[in-house]
């Protein structure tokens, strides 16, 4: 089978891969002329790819965020820049001699069903490369051109915008502080960006306002002991906690939690919608510059005279420089008819939140549009690894009318969990939606019968951060040192920081006489609660 895949970015690449390894036929088409998509930070902004900051550090740990077959090197970080996770793409395709499928400076124009589609399922795709247009017919397509594309920028909310004398952008526009010396500076927003611009710029503006209209809750890299907080946030037992507890009681302890850091009241930061989990936003130095005042925090912002920002709690900021909005992205397929993905409240309905529903052949999927709160890139390769075998016939595809009950189901469970708000349309459960993937192409262990043949494992499956390698034990794609690495995850996450150690002093202490003592405490304390008695 002949499939075509749309981007060379993470999603893309393994892709290319989750196809080799059923066998089929890949033909992938970037139109840039390198591998990376978001991860490849540039200077200059180039025309349908994402551009990000010169900072940019992953917000989600290495052990979380790897593919499941090829762990991050040992010496990286735990979290990791931008340049690095560049690295580790090149890496990838290099081990699974990835490059040669792909077709660069290639862009997809159409991919359309081919006149016999209800018979064969396939697609009629047309590339340019250098003003020449060619049309290929494959079995199937995976889309995986990304969503931080195209900028959403509700400036008609603004109308005074006209009028502003300073400078304003988007915040895919911003590279780093440059320029902004002594400035007073607007951001408008309240995401991951956002945050990261307001404490990057606070160190060289005179000062930053950071706007928000519904708050955030936020959260440090460094978690509980120090640990990255994916690390502690996505396990089975943690996720079952959060999923079956009645909604007022998990609200209550997840904003105990958030709060246990500072309080997002005192700091302005307190979501609005408070039962609702929106996404945390993930940010180390937040708090400490609003704490020493660098970093102002305001409600909406309602519009702009030609120097000033007026906000809706009548506030009024004179002699602004910059607005910057990080007011993040629309996505749009412009290579597909509408009547194959139609959109809705800018989301699209996908069966399993990749392929669009009304097909006749389920032979197109789109990868990695998603935003699971844990890292993008396993979830993109079980994506890769449940479509590869949709397409091939081994993973059962329900009927028409089962598809749309099971979007139907999903969409109201959505509702109640992540509410209608534009900022949450592609949030899923990380776990629920994994376990989900891998269920129906079998490769999720049965966690129950692994307590009795292999409880260590249980234990680390259920306990432990739901690592990639989860989805490597069983089933088709099987890995042996899945079960290895599992069990190794906490020594590589303190390796990473711990490059220093020190010199173990012989202790007289051995851990067997430690154990005596504590029992020797045991029995003299319940020989004492006896004699009470
Ligand atoms: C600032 C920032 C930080 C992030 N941090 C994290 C993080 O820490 N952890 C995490 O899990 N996720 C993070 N993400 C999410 C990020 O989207 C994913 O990590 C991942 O990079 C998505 O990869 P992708 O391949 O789906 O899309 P992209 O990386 O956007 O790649 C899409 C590719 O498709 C190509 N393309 C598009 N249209 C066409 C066409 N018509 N024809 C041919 N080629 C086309 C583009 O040139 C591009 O190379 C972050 C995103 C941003 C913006
Ligand atoms: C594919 O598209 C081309 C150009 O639009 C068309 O001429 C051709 O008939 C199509 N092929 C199929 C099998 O639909
Ligand atoms: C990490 O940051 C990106 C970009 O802002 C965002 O899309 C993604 O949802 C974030 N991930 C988590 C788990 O917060
Ligand atoms: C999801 O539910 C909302 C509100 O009930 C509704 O407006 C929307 O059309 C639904 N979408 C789907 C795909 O069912």
């Amino acid at each position: 089978m002949k499939i075509a895949v749309i981007g060379a970015g993470l999603s893309g690449l393994t892709c290319i891969k989750c196809c080799l390894d059923e066998g089929l036929d890949p033909t992938c088409f970037e139109r840039s002329d390198d591998i990376g998509g978001v991860w490849r930070f540039s200077n200059d902004i180039e025309d349908g790819r994402a551009s990000i900051y010169q900072s940019v550090v992953s917000n989600t740990s290495k052990e979380m965020m790897c593919f499941s077959d090829f762990p991050f090197p040992e010496n990286y970080p735990n979290f990791v820049h931008n340049s690095k996770m560049l690295e580790y793409q090149r890496k990838y395709a290099e081990e699974f001699n990835l490059l040669k499928y792909i077709q660069f400076k290639t862009i997809v124009i159409s991919a359309k069903k081919c006149k016999d589609f209800e018979s064969s399922g396939r697609w009629n795709v047309t590339t340019e490369k250098d003003g020449k247009q060619e049309t290929t017919i494959f079995d199937g397509v995976m889309v995986c051109s990304g969503h931080h594309i195209d900028p959403y920028y509700p400036l008609e909310s603004y109308p005074g915008i006209k009028q502003f004398r300073g400078q304003y952008f988007h915040s895919h526009q911003y590279k780093n502080s440059d320029g902004f010396k002594g400035k007073r500076v607007v951001i408008v927003g309240m995401g991951n960006s956002a945050a990261d611009i307001a404490v990057e710029l606070s160190r060289t503006a005179s000062q930053v306002f950071l706007s928000t209209r519904r708050g955030a809750w936020v959260i440090s890299r460094v978690f509980d002991q120090g640990y990255p907080w994916d690390i502690c946030f996505d396990t089975r037992f943690e996720n079952f906690k959060r999923n079956t507890l009645p909604m007022g009681i998990t609200a209550f302890l997840i904003e105990a939690k958030m709060n246990q850091w500072f309080c997002h009241a005192n700091y302005g930061l307190q979501p609005v919608d408070r039962t609702q989990f929106k996404e945390p936003l993930i940010n180390d130095e937040l708090p400490s510059r609003i704490t020493c005042g660098f970093v102002v925090v305001k409600p909406a912002v309602i519009d702009f005279t030609e120097t000033a920002a007026k906000f809706d709690d009548g506030s009024i900021e004179e002699n602004i420089d910059v607005v910057i909005f990080a007011t993040g992205y629309s996505f749009s397929f412009p290579f597909l008819d509408e009547s194959i993905i139609k959109m809705e409240n800018n989301k699209a309905n996908l069966y399993k939140y990749i392929v669009p529903p009304t097909l006749e052949k389920p032979t197109l999927g789109i990868i990695g549009l998603i935003q699971p709160l844990g890292p993008i890139m396993p979830t993109a390769e079980l994506q890769g690894r449940w479509l590869t075998r949709v397409f091939k016939g081994l993973c059962p595809y329900p009927p028409l009318n089962m598809v749309m009950d099971d979007i139907a189901k999903k969409n109201k469970t959505f509702i109640k969990r992540f509410g209608t708000k534009r900022e949450n349309r592609l949030q899923v459960d990380f776990i629920e939606y994994l376990d989900e993937l891998a269920a129906d192409i079998g490769v999720l262990p049965n966690i129950y019968s692994l307590f009795l043949s292999d409880p260590l494992l249980a234990l680390a499956l259920y306990f432990g951060p739901c690592t990639p390698m989860h989805y490597r034990l069983v089933g088709p794609g099987k890995w042996r040192p899945a079960r290895e690495i599992i069990m190794t995850t906490w020594d590589r996450i303190v390796k990473a920081t711990k490059t220093r150690v020190l010199k173990k002093r012989e202790s007289s202490f051995s851990f067997v006489t430690k154990v005596l003592g504590a029992l020797c405490v045991l029995a003299v304390f319940v020989a004492m609660v006896m004699c009470k008695y």
